[in-house]
């Protein structure tokens, strides 16, 4: 009788604990997994696109077109997570979706082997959301 009271209290609880688990809403971000996500996927994900299209001599299109296939992912992933429920929410998922909106557009440019120049506009709007984002955010954040 007792493990079934047990069981019945894990069904219960079992799915606000794992709801609980996930990230928080970014927008009041779990302020260290936001920190650990931008240094370990997206900033790296960022230079690595940045590297192949400023530095690198050999850097073929399809390589171009796979780190932007990855920044695209991340910056979605940091979309999908963000809600607004406060009007400071709102805004961070506002950055967080221009993000996305100009990873894609990047994406889509090398997808279709475009020009270097209009690669380059699109990279300078996801830096632009970067610091957009981070103007507001990481002062905040400390
Ligand atoms: C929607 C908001 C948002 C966007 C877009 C965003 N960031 Fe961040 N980023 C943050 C916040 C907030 C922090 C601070 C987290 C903390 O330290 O608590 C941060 C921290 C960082 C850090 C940690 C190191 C440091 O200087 O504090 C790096 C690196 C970083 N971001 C890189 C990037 C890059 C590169 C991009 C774009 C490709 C980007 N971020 C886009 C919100 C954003």
């Amino acid at each position: 009788m007792k493990r079934l009271i047990l069981l019945a209290a894990v069904a219960v609880f079992w799915p606000a604990a794992s709801f609980e688990a996930k990230p928080k809403p970014l927008a009041e971000p779990e302020r260290d997994s936001l920190r650990m996500r931008m240094e370990d996927e997206i900033n790296p994900a960022f230079t690595e696109l940045s590297h192949l299209m400023f530095h690198s001599k050999t850097a073929t299109p399809e390589q171009v077109y796979r780190a932007a296939q990855q920044l695209e992912q991340k910056a979605k992933a940091l979309a999908k997570g963000a809600s607004g429920e406060t009007e400071k929410q709102a805004q961070f998922a506002v950055y967080a979706s221009q993000f996305h909106i100009s990873a894609r557009a990047l994406l889509n440019t090398a997808g279709e082997g475009g020009e270097k120049a209009e690669l380059e506009h699109w990279f300078n709007h996801v830096r632009a959301t970067c610091e957009g984002c981070h103007s507001q955010y990481k002062d905040e954040a400390r």
